[in-house]
């Protein structure tokens, strides 16, 4: 096999992209189908790229026009579709996030244990080289150990935006609002980072839009080491912004939107604690501001580079860089912090998969449709 033959699940705003990425970018992808339950939709992105267009994704998936597909569809359709999808041994690269609720991922991750087959999901800010050598920091133990982390993650939406489609921002349609849409890439690097709480005190409100689902999160956490962190997410704040800070005993790293700032210390704060007699020492340091090496001539941007991963993970092996089964991390918080605010309590992860079903059945079953619906397909020109 030269190349992947893709079918793209969900040809809306996403979806049409990822058709013209795979069509036009990644040369080792191949467009063969394009599928959309809006039959006019469907039929109008398939005729762009001269591919069949299938209304229903199950004869998508039996169709053996595609070896891979890329499931673009609005959230809480993922799990089911990447679930038909393994059990028809196809290749699945998912958009993020996984899906809305953490049982539904334990699923999705059985059935592609079953399957043998490659799975990934479109965490486009891992392939960023600030982000890829903050990992490898931290993971080189340059930092020490995690005493204390925060995540902000500020975007801006319009109501032009949570209006372009019926399922935005509802708790049936979407699943939760800032956290399972906008918030997931930085909560993916920041989990990546800092890793995993066990425990979750948080909050979600409604702050600004005309919206059912949060647009403004916060919550405090506990790692299983004692240390601290602080996450705020929203879609109400202009200039966007996304900060991660991990504070370790040996120093610290802070990611500010696109540029990483790294500081050592020169001794562990542990130790030189009890060690120093001067009353008012301190711990010198040094900052280093990051600087990445220019790009090998033909690398591509982001979300191409995923596809492009992805595709030579099933033709060579390589190793994937936002493997499908780390989208369960993303969940776990999330799920948390929505369980957390609507019950009023601290919530140990992992989140009790019973518990947070329940609760999404009681906030589905107070959602109601929208009155307000002007229906854009547009894809996000800050993508590329
Ligand atoms: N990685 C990123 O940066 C990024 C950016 C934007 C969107 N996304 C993700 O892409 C997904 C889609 O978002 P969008 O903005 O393109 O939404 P959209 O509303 O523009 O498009 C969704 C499309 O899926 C179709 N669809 C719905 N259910 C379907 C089903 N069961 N089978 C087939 N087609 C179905 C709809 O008819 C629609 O055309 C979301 O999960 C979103 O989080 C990721």
């Amino acid at each position: 096999m030269s190349h992947v033959r893709f079918g793209v699940v969900g040809a809306g705003g996403m979806g049409a992209g990822h058709c013209r990425y795979i069509r036009e970018v990644v040369p080792e992808a191949e467009l063969t189908a394009v599928c959309d339950r809006n039959p006019e939709r469907a039929q109008e992105v398939a005729q762009k790229y001269e591919v069949p267009a299938f209304e229903d994704p199950a004869q998508l998936f039996q169709s053996g026009l595609v070896d891979a597909v890329l499931i673009a569809t609005p959230h809480p359709s993922h799990a089911e579709l990447a679930t038909e999808a393994f059990r028809n041994r196809l290749h699945v690269l998912v958009e993020k996030p996984l899906c809305v609720a953490v049982s539904e991922a334990d699923a999705v991750l059985s059935a592609w244990r079953a399957s043998g087959k490659q799975f990934g999901i479109v965490y486009q800010y891992r392939t960023r080289s600030h982000v890829k050598y903050a990992r490898h920091l931290i993971e080189s133990g340059a930092i020490g150990e995690v005493r204390r982390t925060q995540l902000i993650t500020a975007w801006y939406r319009t109501q032009a935006y949570y209006d372009s489609g019926g399922w935005r921002a509802t708790w049936t349609g979407e699943g939760g609002g800032v956290l399972i849409n906008q918030a997931p890439h930085n909560i993916d690097l920041f989990l990546l980072l800092g890793g995993m709480p066990q425990r979750v005190f948080g909050q979600t409100r409604t702050a600004l839009h005309d919206i059912e689902t949060e647009d403004e999160a916060f919550a405090l956490l506990e790692y299983p080491n004692g240390a601290h962190g602080y996450l705020y997410a929203t879609t109400n704040e202009e200039p966007n912004e996304n900060i991660i800070e991990i504070c370790g005993d040996r120093g610290k790293i802070l990611l500010c939107n696109d540029q990483l700032e790294i500081w050592t210390l020169k001794h562990s704060i542990k130790q030189f604690t009890y060690e120093s007699q001067g009353m008012w020492e301190g711990i010198p340091s040094e900052r280093v501001v990051y600087q990445p090496e220019p790009l090998p001539e033909g690398t591509l941007t982001e979300q191409p580079s995923i596809i492009q991963n992805f595709a030579r993970a099933i033709l060579y092996g390589e190793p994937l860089m936002a493997p499908g089964e780390q989208g369960l991390w993303a969940m776990e918080l999330i799920n948390a912090l929505i369980l957390s605010s609507k019950r009023g309590k601290a919530v140990e992860i992992p989140v009790d998969r019973a518990e947070y079903d329940q609760l999404l059945a009681e906030l589905r079953a107070q959602s109601r449709p929208k009155t307000r619906v002007r229906e854009q397909k547009v894809t996000d020109p800050k993508l590329g």
